[in-house]
């Protein structure tokens, strides 16, 4: 196939026998966050820049190795979203929406990485985002792990586990990435490339390294756990009384560090075996000092996305979401004399039965032609309107899913006979 009819590499399209799932989960998560008075942001694909470096870290991976970025007309300097967070603070902080204002939102769509494709992992991939600003308590932590919980609840999902971290303030970690850096000078002959160029400027980075021949070296290194500030561990404490109280089981995972850099105190990570390597399928945490850093007041705030890729994969697993939605209705139309009162009676009956999915034969076809399109359809009814049936003010129904006969019956009767036989 020529290169011009591939899609980029790590992009998909969706399908339309794909859709019917995105759409069943995107709808359970806006009803979910209606539930708990979140409302929709919506806010631009394309940023500045310095906006994704400033939040998510210079020395980070995303900003080191996966953004796209490209001069625009004017030699500005733009990036294509790689996530959610940095763009809603943005948001809030140039609308006036975080001065002395809470704000629960969220937002969804596609987000870019350059990353390396895999199962799970994409170029473009979506993410369904939420945030709450301007909350300082473990409260609100505990309320957006259970929002996620409901939504696992909901689509019958039990082989997702929750792991918890809390990476302590700003201040506490200085001491802590001290100690990471000691460690890691310590052991300066088994680190690779990547990890050399971190070591003094980002430690906690040489964390989430890929390569698996650091694995053991980091599986050693000091934990951010022993080094939390007295407010921070109780932070975390309520945070963990709160989820038992509500039932979440969780683990306390003191190697939970995040791969981007405005995190502080709790982060969260709700993974699943059952995608192989790529498992996170939902992940957030806190990132108090990250609106003050951007230029805002200080305003605390917390939030998390879910890769809705990996979602509706697990969900796939657990054949929990609704195949594609074929038409109900399938009006057959032999004889070019149909044609008019059979538009006109396909949009009479989408008038009175507007959840009835109708579709009209185009494109003519012998009788025959156009029975096996409606077969092929996957409608559950036929409808015919031929020359016989348009003379006696009358329409044939014909059952497709059962050995039921061929009915005539009047047409001012047929928007109730459809009422009554399909499901
Ligand atoms: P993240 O962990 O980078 O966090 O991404 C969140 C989720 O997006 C992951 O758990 C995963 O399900 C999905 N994801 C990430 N990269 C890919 C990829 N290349 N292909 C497919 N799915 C992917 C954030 O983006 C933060 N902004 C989350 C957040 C919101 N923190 C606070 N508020």
């Amino acid at each position: 196939m020529s290169e011009i009819l591939q899609s980029v590499r790590g992009m998909s399209d969706v399908l339309p026998t794909e859709t019917p799932a995105w759409q069943t989960i995107e709808a359970l998560l806006k009803r979910t966050m209606q539930a708990y008075g979140y409302n929709e942001l919506r806010v631009p694909l394309v940023e500045r820049t310095e906006l994704f470096k400033r939040s998510i870290g210079e020395v980070t991976d995303i900003v080191e190795k996966e953004m796209y970025t490209f001069e625009d007309r004017n030699g500005e300097s733009l990036t294509l979203r790689p996530e959610g967070t940095a763009g809603i603070v943005r948001a809030g902080i140039s609308n006036g929406l975080l001065h002395n204002q809470r704000q629960k939102v969220w937002t969804t769509g596609p987000m870019f990485r350059y990353e390396k494709p895999q199962k799970g992992r994409y170029r473009q991939f979506h993410q369904f985002d939420v945030e709450a600003l301007g909350f300082a308590g473990p409260d609100i932590d505990a309320e957006m792990i259970m929002m996620s919980a409901r939504v696992w609840r909901e689509l019958k999902l039990d082989k997702i586990e929750l792991q918890i971290n809390s990476l302590g303030t700003a201040e506490s970690r200085v001491v802590y990435k001290e100690a990471l850096l000691a460690y890691f000078l310590e052991h300066q002959e088994q680190l690779d490339e990547d990890s050399k160029n971190r070591l003094h400027r980002n430690p906690m980075r040489i964390l989430d390294t890929k390569n698996p021949a650091m694995a053991d070296l980091v599986a050693a290194a000091p934990q951010i756990t022993d080094y939390l500030d007295v407010e921070s561990q109780a932070h975390f404490a309520v945070l963990q009384e709160l989820l038992t109280q509500a039932g979440i089981a969780f683990t306390v995972n003191p190697r939970l560090v995040r791969g981007l850099d405005y995190y502080s105190r709790t982060v969260f990570e709700w993974v699943t075996d059952q995608l192989g390597a790529q498992g996170a399928v939902c992940s957030g945490g806190r990132y108090d000092g990250l609106v003050e850093q951007l230029g805002g007041k200080s305003t605390p705030a917390i939030g998390w996305a879910i890769g809705l890729e990996r979602l509706i994969a697990l969900c796939e697993t657990r054949d929990c979401l609704p195949l594609v939605e074929n038409p109900h209705v399938y009006i057959v139309l032999p004889g070019e004399a149909a044609l008019k009162p059979g538009f006109a009676l396909a949009e009479q009956l989408r008038d009175v039965l507007p959840d009835v999915r109708i579709e009209v034969n185009c494109g003519g076809g012998s009788f025959k032609s156009q029975f096996k399109r409606a077969d092929k359809s996957g409608a559950q009814v036929a409808v015919i309107l031929g020359d016989e049936e348009l003379a006696s003010g009358t329409v044939g129904i014909k059952p497709l899913r059962s050995q039921a006969q061929q009915e005539t019956i009047a047409v001012a009767d047929l928007a109730e006979a459809l009422r009554k036989n399909l499901p």
